[in-house]
């Protein structure tokens, strides 16, 4: 049986750590070629690591870059291109929590900060990955928003309004490159166990964030936090063929809660 990702090319964007890394790891056991980008070069260097322990005749290519810049953003594009000469899937996910806070005293510049990375990061990719994708007339696209991108969570301003801003660009492009053959589609996940949420969780509760954490998933139909992996798979299917007719649209992954509240 061939794999789905045979002679495929996957661009992945905050694949240093998370919810990146765990899809890397997915879509190169299934044949991939990958491009992987990332603010953090070591952590790079471990995905790469553990990608060559599952899959050893993986073609992979690291570029440190930052998304909040577009000069950064279309290198990473432009390298991908002139290494692969082609781009079939995109999982444009990197993004930041910032720091919990009322509104009032957010901070003006901890919501820039976000929004930078968050929602402009995810902007710069879409524009230079679809230019490369309407020409070659297919491509799936993944941008990684957030429970926090479909409802109210409280005390995020700047992560709620980069992620709500994710969904709008989802819905947006979707209409506009249906068209083409490219599709593409959002993922809102709920609280993942990945190095992002124990940051949080410590922010939260110090030494205590593992007590803290437990009560933090109550409100949660499932009562768990979802594993990366689980994460990994859905956007392993919505990356590949299976899922090109599934457009300008988000997928919730996270046990109920959207639909709890
Ligand atoms: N974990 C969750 O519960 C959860 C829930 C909803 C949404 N998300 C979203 O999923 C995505 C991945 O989160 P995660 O939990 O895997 O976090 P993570 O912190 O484990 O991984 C994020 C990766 O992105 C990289 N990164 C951060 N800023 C960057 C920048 N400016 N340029 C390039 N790379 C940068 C980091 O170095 C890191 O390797 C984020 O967009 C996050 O908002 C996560």
């Amino acid at each position: 049986m061939s794999n789905r990702f045979d002679d495929q090319v996957v661009l992945i964007t905050g694949a240093g750590s998370g919810l990146g890394q765990v899809s890397a790891l997915q879509v190169a056991k299934e044949g991939a070629k990958l491009s992987l980008v990332d603010l953090n070069s070591n952590s790079l260097e471990e995905t790469k690591k553990l990608i060559l322990e599952v899959a050893p005749e993986a073609e992979i290519l690291l570029l440190t870059a930052n998304v909040a810049e577009e000069a950064a953003v279309k290198n990473y594009v432009d390298e991908t291109v002139n290494k692969y000469g082609r781009i079939d899937g995109f999982f444009n996910n990197a993004g930041i929590e910032g720091k919990q806070n009322l509104t009032e005293d957010f901070g003006s510049d901890e919501f820039s900060k976000v929004v930078s990375v968050n929602l402009n990061g995810v902007f710069y990719g879409l524009k230079h990955v679809l230019a490369v994708m309407k020409k070659q007339g297919s491509g799936s696209v993944v941008n990684t928003a957030s429970v926090g991108g479909i409802r109210g969570v409280g005390n995020q301003s700047g992560y709620a309004a980069s992620k709500h801003g994710v969904v709008g660009l989802t819905r947006n492009s979707g209409i506009e490159y249906g068209q083409y053959g490219v599709s593409i589609k959002a993922i809102a996940p709920g609280a993942i166990m990945t190095p992002m949420v124990e940051g949080s969780l410590k922010q939260m509760g110090g030494d205590n964030w593992e007590e803290v954490g437990k009560e933090f998933v109550q409100p949660n139909p499932m009562k768990r936090f979802g594993k990366p992996e689980e994460v990994g798979y859905l956007v392993a299917f919505l990356l590949s063929d299976q899922a090109n007719f599934i457009n300008a649209t988000v997928i919730p992954i996270d046990g109920g809660q959207s639909d709890k509240y």
